[in-house]
């Protein structure tokens, strides 16, 4: 009896130890709807793996992010997913550094650290693209001419988030060529890049919060657009795209046609504004298969296996530069994203991204 007791005790031990490792996943906030899902994701595939999970999500704070990180590893975690806020994150990270614990940036580099591995995202200079180039096909740019030019304003994400740059970049250097023959005309301040801060920051949206893009939008058209028909809007994501969209619902030129608006993330309600012929696109970052490869990087990590993650890239040559954090370049894992209009609107419903309900909405 004794015997079975010390040796049922000892499988537990040794369960608790190995089967039960536990992840840490800390994402940023839920005031973007993407990363409710992702989180969830997340804790899925760290389970189906075998790990015990948990997830926080930060509320847009680096400090309430923190705390939570603190409080994984206080739990003994021997693995961190972060999606984080801004580089207040790096103190946390450094900890974790050295206790050994596996920190991944999940979709968001953490700028300015030399205090981790790996990085595993989207290839968000193509996102960029995408977007300029669903600008480019809305506006139909190729046939138009500098006689009668095309009017564009640009909204750019949360100036602390480095993917806000790639985005930007992406969409310029595709809008360009275009601003530059004077077939297309910038209304608003009009950075070049992501490189001229200055301006880029007057376009950019603190903490992704729609109220702020609304709330520019609505001066825009009241001060720099308040004289020409804006046919184009730059919209970094889709919740951004939105409010965008509000504003100009509320100003009388637009009510028959509105602008042609970008957008990122395939979100359930940009999806049916896309379908409804609001919004003109976005792009569609299929995060349950980020957060599948970012588990099973973990894992690899975690037995201390040879990293190979099917479907997504290593970054390198140029690209190498979205896994660059200022410090040090990071080995960044690459998945590819999907631009998605009207003509192919059905794309993220049959990659499974949305739930039954959701999916025969779309389909109707
Ligand atoms: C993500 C986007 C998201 C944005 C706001 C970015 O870092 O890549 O998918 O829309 O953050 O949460």
């Amino acid at each position: 009896m004794k015997k079975l007791f010390l040796v049922l005790l000892c499988l537990a031990v040794a369960g608790l130890s190995f089967g039960q490792t536990l992840i840490g996943i800390a994402m940023p906030e839920t005031h973007v709807q993407r990363w409710v899902k992702d989180g969830n994701s997340l804790k899925a595939e760290a389970e189906k793996r075998g790990y015990r999970a948990e997830v926080q999500w930060g509320n847009a704070d680096q400090n309430q992010q923190n705390q939570q990180i603190q409080s994984f590893l206080t739990q003994g975690a021997k693995a961190l997913i972060i999606g984080n806020i801004n580089t207040g994150v790096n103190s946390v990270v450094r900890e974790a550094a050295k206790d050994k614990v596996v920190v991944i940036a999940y979709d968001r580099i953490i700028q300015d650290s030399k205090d981790y591995d790996y990085f595993i995202t989207f290839n968000n200079y193509k996102v960029g693209t995408l977007q300029g180039q669903g600008i480019v096909k809305g506006l139909n740019l190729a046939s138009a001419t500098a006689a009668n030019p095309k009017y564009i304003t640009l909204f750019a994400g949360s100036p602390t988030d480095d993917n806000a740059n790639f985005f930007f970049n992406g969409a310029m250097d595709v809008l360009r060529p275009y601003i530059r023959s004077g077939v297309l005309k910038v209304v608003g301040p009009h950075p070049d890049s992501a490189k001229d801060k200055a301006n880029f920051n007057r376009i950019a949206t603190e903490g992704w919060y729609a109220n702020i893009a609304k709330a520019r939008m609505e001066n825009l058209l009241n001060n720099e657009a308040r004289n020409v028909t804006l046919d184009a809007v730059l919209a970094p994501n889709d919740t951004l795209a939105r409010a965008i969209i509000e504003a100009l619902k509320a100003d009388a030129k637009y009510r028959a046609k509105l602008p042609v608006v970008s957008g990122q993330d395939a979100e359930f309600d940009s999806i049916m504004s896309i379908k409804n012929g609001e919004q003109y696109m976005t792009v569609f970052k299929d995060t349950a298969k980020l957060a599948e490869a970012a588990i099973l990087l973990a894992d690899q990590v975690l037995k201390k296996q040879k990293v190979s993650i099917p479907g997504a890239v290593l970054a390198s040559g140029d690209l190498k530069a979205i896994g660059n954090t200022g410090a040090k370049v990071v080995i960044t894992y690459l998945l590819d994203p999907i631009s998605v209009d009207r003509t192919n609107i059905l794309v993220p419903v049959n990659a499974g991204f949305y739930d039954a309900t959701q999916s025969a909405r779309i389909r109707q």
